[in-house]
């Protein structure tokens, strides 16, 4: 497991930016949603904005289930900061329909990872998986109340918001863990007490999904910003 911790946010953006530009171009990558992945998105795209049509395969890591207009999408804020000036070739960009009916897009998008990633004993395989991280220690849409219901799932999955019910599909702990490799991408002091449980193993570290993610490629690395660092610097 390797630890990058940056200064600020953006010192980390600019050097995470880097890296995906110099390793995976030419490969599959699986973006997460929320606030964070921001910055990475707009640095990417300022760094490429004279490229065209890259044949990066994009995919998500989850998506919530609303139109693709909508602020909650997670294609939208992509759409809008990192999909821009054809820089990508859109022909590669593989979203969840969140508009679609949960049950059907699920068998959709099951069927778009088998048919444009590499399949390593049965289950798909990315180049790279981003990953995000919630204070409650969920990872993708691997949320602590239902991730008992999804280990044995090797396809994607349809789960819950624990609060709001919000239907989101997301990949499964499976998949994640047959990436090729695997970056946790965490920012903000909001998350030093989770990051701590998880890292060194210890609090309630077993009740969080993100403890799971150990891809079998042991290729997994966090990228954090001092403030999100803090308890492991201590
Ligand atoms: C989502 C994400 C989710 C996110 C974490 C962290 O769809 O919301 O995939 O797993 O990565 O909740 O969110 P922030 O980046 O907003 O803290």
């Amino acid at each position: 497991m390797n630890i990058n911790i940056y200064k600020t946010k953006e010192e980390l953006s600019d050097k995470l930016s880097d890296y995906i530009i110099q390793n995976h171009l030419n490969g599959s990558i699986a973006l997460s949603g929320g606030s964070t992945p921001l910055l990475l998105f707009k640095d990417l795209s300022k760094k490429l904005k004279e490229r065209r049509n890259l044949n990066t395969k994009f995919f998500w890591v989850d998506e919530r289930c609303v139109p693709p207009e909508s602020d909650e999408s997670n294609y939208k804020m992509a759409k809008e900061n990192l999909f821009i000036n054809n820089i990508f070739n859109s022909q590669n960009i593989f979203r969840i329909k969140g508009e679609i009916e949960p049950e059907k897009e699920l068998i959709n998008y099951n069927n778009i990872l088998s048919e444009n990633l590499l399949i390593d004993k049965k289950i798909p395989s990315f180049d790279l998986i981003i990953l995000g991280l919630g204070d409650d220690g969920h990872t993708a849409s691997l949320f602590p109340h239902e991730f008992l219901n999804f280990r044995n799932k090797e396809d994607c999955i349809i789960a819950s918001h624990p609060s709001s019910g919000q239907k989101r599909i997301s990949l499964s702990e499976k998949i994640i863990n047959n990436a090729k490799e695997v970056i946790f991408h965490v920012t903000g002091s909001g998350k030093k007490y989770v990051i701590d449980e998880i890292i060194n193993k210890r609090g309630n570290y077993k009740s969080y999904p993100a403890s799971y993610i150990s891809p079998k490629s042991t290729n997994l690395s966090w990228y954090l910003d001092f403030e999100a660092s803090e308890m492991l610097t201590k």
